[in-house]
């Protein structure tokens, strides 16, 4: 699920909300189930191709400042260039831009259909399993969506569909009629082209300009140990969260702890903006004489002053520190036409996701490594190796301590 703070916020009571004074009634829902073991149906069908086992896996992802894509293909050798990268939500459908699924030899109709909302929009239409190819990753058998009817997603531009990389228990439902369906990454398990069930991350980061540093990519059944710094710190996944998710234990800004930053939050390529909890997110709104946005796509999102000297906001998460610089939180002044942000307040990309309610969206995810990892179900973290050595830098007065760079 694509979860952005504009959709969910309760924005008739942002002017009355101050810190300390928590509200309860938010229209941000992750609906919670309780997990129990995923009854997973895996498809039955003969192979017809001996799987090669040289996992993982890769695939090129582009990160285009404002989502993250990748290429696959699918039904008659069709190549859906633009898929949203999605941890956050667990299932797989095409046909939101140009490029239309028509079936393949390799697809076969079913006599499901598929209905998932987002925070953002809707779709709906057809299930098929057909071959699915991503980088050097091949599913023969994968439910595969081919909708007929997409709402608007206000905030994504020129996709073809959503790639849902999430825990399988997120799709519950998403096919009237089944429960969980297996998603890609255990379809890739199951037809024995990967050993665990694991996905590792790596965004390409942007520099100060909004100019991409290095291309991004997608590891299935393991991680690239070329691609970030040290050595993963794990967080174990909040069981009943049906989205990968893990607790912040503590925000701070400088050297000043925000009181009461304590929080559940997904960990989500699929929303943009970091979402902070609620106590953390407004204590810095005050301390630093912020601007809350409370209407267009950044309603919820953070402004703050042209004249006062940002300091980097660190996140502790399983014993480890991951310090987010202002270059990082500051959105570039070139995506400012794009949202029609006029200054002189400095746009950043803290939002709040409403009481009880935090997401590592792509704006954290750029500057951290991170890894999703099923079978033992928890998700790990470690700088970039390109984002932490451009953009953390001690020269800047920052502590960090999960950089090595810097000690
Ligand atoms: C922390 O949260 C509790 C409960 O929500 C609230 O009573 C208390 O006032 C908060 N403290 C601060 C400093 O905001
Ligand atoms: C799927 O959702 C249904 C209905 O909410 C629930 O009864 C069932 O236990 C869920 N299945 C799993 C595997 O969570
Ligand atoms: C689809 O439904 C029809 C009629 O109920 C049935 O004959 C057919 O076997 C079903 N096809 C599949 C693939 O389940
Ligand atoms: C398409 O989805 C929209 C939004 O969910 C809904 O209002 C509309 O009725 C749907 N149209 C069709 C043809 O299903
Ligand atoms: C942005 O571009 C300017 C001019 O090309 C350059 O001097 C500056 O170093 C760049 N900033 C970053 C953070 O790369
Ligand atoms: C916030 O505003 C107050 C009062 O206008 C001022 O005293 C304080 O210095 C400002 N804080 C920052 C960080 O600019
Ligand atoms: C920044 O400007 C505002 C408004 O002019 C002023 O209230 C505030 O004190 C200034 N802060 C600093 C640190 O100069
Ligand atoms: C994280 O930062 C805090 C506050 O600066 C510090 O006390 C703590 O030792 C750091 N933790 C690690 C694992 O470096
Ligand atoms: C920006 O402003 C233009 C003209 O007022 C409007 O058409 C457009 O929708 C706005 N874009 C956003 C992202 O708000
Ligand atoms: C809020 O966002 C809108 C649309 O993106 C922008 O035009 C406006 O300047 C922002 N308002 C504030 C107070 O930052």
């Amino acid at each position: 699920m694509r979860l952005l703070a504009g959709s969910f916020l309760p924005i008739a009571l942002l002017p009355s909300l101050s810190f300390g004074t928590p509200t309860t009634t938010s229209l941000f829902t992750i609906p919670l189930q309780r997990q129990t073991q995923p009854a997973l149906l895996y498809l039955n069908f003969a192979e017809d191709d001996s799987p090669d086992m040289s996992d993982p896996h890769n695939a090129a992802v582009a990160n285009q400042q404002v989502q993250v894509v990748t290429a696959i293909e699918t039904g008659d050798g069709q190549t859906f260039p633009n898929m949203l990268v999605d941890t956050g939500s667990a299932f797989l459908w095409v046909d939101a831009g140009q490029t239309k699924y028509s079936p393949g030899p390799h697809s076969h109709r079913t006599n499901y259909t598929f209905d998932v909302g987002y925070g953002d929009g809707s779709a709906s239409g057809d299930v098929y399993v057909d071959q699915v190819v991503i980088g050097s990753a091949t599913v023969a058998h994968q439910y595969v969506g081919a909708a007929t009817n997409v709402s608007t997603f206000s905030s994504l531009v020129n996709f073809d569909g959503i790639l849902g990389l999430g825990r399988n228990i997120g799709n519950n439902g998403s096919i009237p009629g089944k429960q969980v369906t297996p998603t890609f990454v255990d379809s890739l398990r199951s037809e024995g082209r990967i050993q665990a069930r694991t996905i590792g991350v790596y965004l390409a980061a942007y520099d100060g300009n909004g100019t991409e540093t290095d291309a991004g990519e997608i590891t299935f059944g393991g991680v690239d140990r070329g691609k970030f710094l040290g050595d993963l710190a794990w967080a174990p996944q909040k069981m009943d969260n049906p989205h990968w998710a893990i607790q912040i234990d503590s925000v701070s800004y400088g050297t000043m702890s925000l009181p009461n930053s304590t929080s559940e939050a997904i960990v989500d390529t699929g929303t943009l903006p970091i979402l902070l909890p609620f106590h953390a997110f407004f204590g810095l709104s005050q301390l630093l004489n912020g601007t809350i946005n409370n209407s267009g796509p950044l309603a919820g999102w953070l402004a703050v002053p042209p004249n006062i000297t940002l300091e980097s906001l660190t996140l502790s998460i399983a014993s480890a520190n991951f310090t987010i610089p202002p270059e990082a939180y500051l959105m570039p002044e070139s995506l400012y036409a794009h949202y029609n942000v006029t200054g002189p307040q400095r746009q950043t990309w803290f939002a709040s996701g409403g009481f009880g309610n935090a997401a590592l969206g792509q704006k954290f995810l750029e500057l951290y490594y991170s890894v999703y990892d099923s079978d033992n179900e928890r998700i790990g973290f470690a700088p970039t190796t390109e984002g932490a050595g451009m953009k953390v830098s001690c020269g800047m007065g920052m502590e960090s301590n999960v950089i090595p760079s810097c000690t």
